[in-house]
């Protein structure tokens, strides 16, 4: 019922060449119709990058987003100026912008808000970090940050909304979640929506797995009922390796 959403986030990685090539190189294969696929590359790349995927079934997202509109805030992008560029999706609350950028939740919600107002699909990020899952505190973190995030968003827009359940301790270090453990927090985070909004959102809204997911472990996510996609640091940086991703959550 729900599409699978694959997501690259390239992170700081590709000059707009290697991001241009990258989409040529995939543009190659035939992606499957029924897989939302996106591509979440630095700034520098999203015109080229949108130019390039225009008409096709890759959407481009940039990674992070202001929530004004203009203004002097130096060295930020702002919702209408990725509109204009062509972007689609945006990635908001990252682990690696709460941990080194000073992202919270209460500017992941400004940015949430800025992006549905302009038209943008945020990518919601939300995950523990070990301390928290050792100490037993995973669904009380992920319910304060679903909570504080999307607080007033209304049920419409939240629909809009994609949720990432990224735990902190298994972004770039190779030691996945178990699709089990993912799919518990996951369903969780779901009925958190439902208690937060409404079940029919619940329903709707997508929620993504991120952590080291791979070619070889995407299927057990996948075959998950609550677990829509993934979105993918590491393996998304390799053509031949993204398309196994999308491939795989046909
Ligand atoms: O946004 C993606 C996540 O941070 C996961 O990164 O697949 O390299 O672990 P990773």
């Amino acid at each position: 019922m729900r599409t699978p959403v694959i997501a690259g986030n390239w992170k700081m990685h590709k000059t707009v060449e290697e991001a241009v090539d990258f989409v040529e190189t995939i543009q190659r294969s035939e992606l499957p119709g029924e897989v939302e696929t996106v591509l979440c590359a630095p700034f520098l790349a999203l015109p080229a990058l949108a130019e390039k995927a225009k008409g096709s079934k890759i959407g481009i997202g940039a990674q992070n987003v202001h929530w004004e509109e203009q203004g002097a805030y130096t060295g930020e992008v702002s919702v209408p100026m990725l509109k204009a560029a062509g972007v689609q999706y945006v990635i908001i609350g990252h682990s690696e912008r709460r941990t080194y950028f000073a992202e919270t939740d209460e500017t992941v919600n400004r940015k949430v808000k800025a992006a549905i107002a302009g038209g943008l699909t945020p990518i919601v990020c939300v995950g523990e970090v070990l301390e928290e899952r050792e100490s037993g505190q995973t669904k009380q973190v992920v319910q304060e940050q679903v909570k504080k995030g999307l607080n007033g968003l209304s049920s419409e827009e939240m629909k809009k909304v994609i949720i990432a359940y990224e735990p902190v301790w298994a972004i770039g270090t190779g030691k996945a979640s178990t699709a089990e453990d993912a799919e518990e927090v996951i369903s969780f985070i779901r009925k958190t929506v439902a208690d937060l909004f409404d079940q029919q959102v619940a329903n709707e809204v997508r929620i993504q797995y991120g952590g080291s997911v791979k070619p070889e472990n995407i299927g057990t996510y996948i075959a998950q009922p609550n677990i829509d996609g993934a979105l993918v640091g590491g393996a998304s940086l390799e053509p031949a390796s993204f398309l196994k991703l999308v491939e795989a959550a046909a």
